[in-house]
């Protein structure tokens, strides 16, 4: 069986729910996954580093705040450093996934820094494969998969509101379609 580490922040659960959906996607296509939640940019991160030296593929999501990720993942991806200098995540599966208020919201730009560090730490990229949900205004329903029309990774959106209801079902199906894609592209590559 594949092992896929879903590591994520998330400051008011929201973020969370994306992890949630996709770590469902995960073990629905047949792998074990292992959510990995960091709770401050201060936090000694060696057990997460330990436990995602041992998956077969990690997924990194974050908030987009400030039009970029959270303080809490970038200081979890500076301590990755150290994996970096024995190139210990190379050729391991990676994706990311964002969250954000807005419908834009400067989401792409936390999905690039996602992809930047997995390819600073030689890893392989897998996008959403999947073709935008929605081409007006009217298409995009809450229940309409990637109705924001990403392709690099997972980009969902949520209201001012509690998180059980937000983000809306398409988003969270969207996730949970990308755990699938990820396993199932996994466990082609390790056979
Ligand atoms: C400090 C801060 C900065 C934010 N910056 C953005 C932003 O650049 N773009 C955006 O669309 N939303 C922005 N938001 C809204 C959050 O992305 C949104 O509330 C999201 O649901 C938070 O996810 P979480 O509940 O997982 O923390 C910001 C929120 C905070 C607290």
């Amino acid at each position: 069986m594949t092992k896929t580490a879903i590591i994520y922040h998330s400051g008011y659960g929201h973020t969370a729910v994306v992890a949630e959906h996709v770590a469902k996607g995960v073990t629905e296509a047949g792998g074990e996954a292992v959510l990995l939640k960091i709770e401050s940019a201060a936090q000694d991160f060696s057990a997460i580093l330990d436990e995602a030296s041992t998956a077969d593929a990690i997924i990194f999501g974050a908030p987009t705040y400030m039009g970029d990720i959270s303080a809490p993942l970038k200081a979890f991806f500076e301590a990755s450093s150290k994996v970096w200098f024995t190139l210990g995540w190379k050729d391991k599966v990676a994706g990311g996934f964002t969250n954000s208020l807005s419908f834009a919201g400067d989401k792409a730009n936390s999905l690039s820094s996602i992809l930047t560090l997995a390819m600073q730490q030689g890893m392989i990229w897998v996008g959403t494969g999947l073709a935008p949900g929605a081409h007006s205004n009217s298409d995009a329903a809450p229940d309409v998969v990637n109705r924001l029309g990403y392709y690099v990774g997972v980009a969902t959106q949520s209201d001012n509101a509690a998180p059980d209801i937000t983000p809306p079902p398409g988003d969270r199906e969207f996730a949970r379609l990308y755990g699938v894609r990820i396993t199932e592209i996994t466990k082609k590559m390790r056979g």
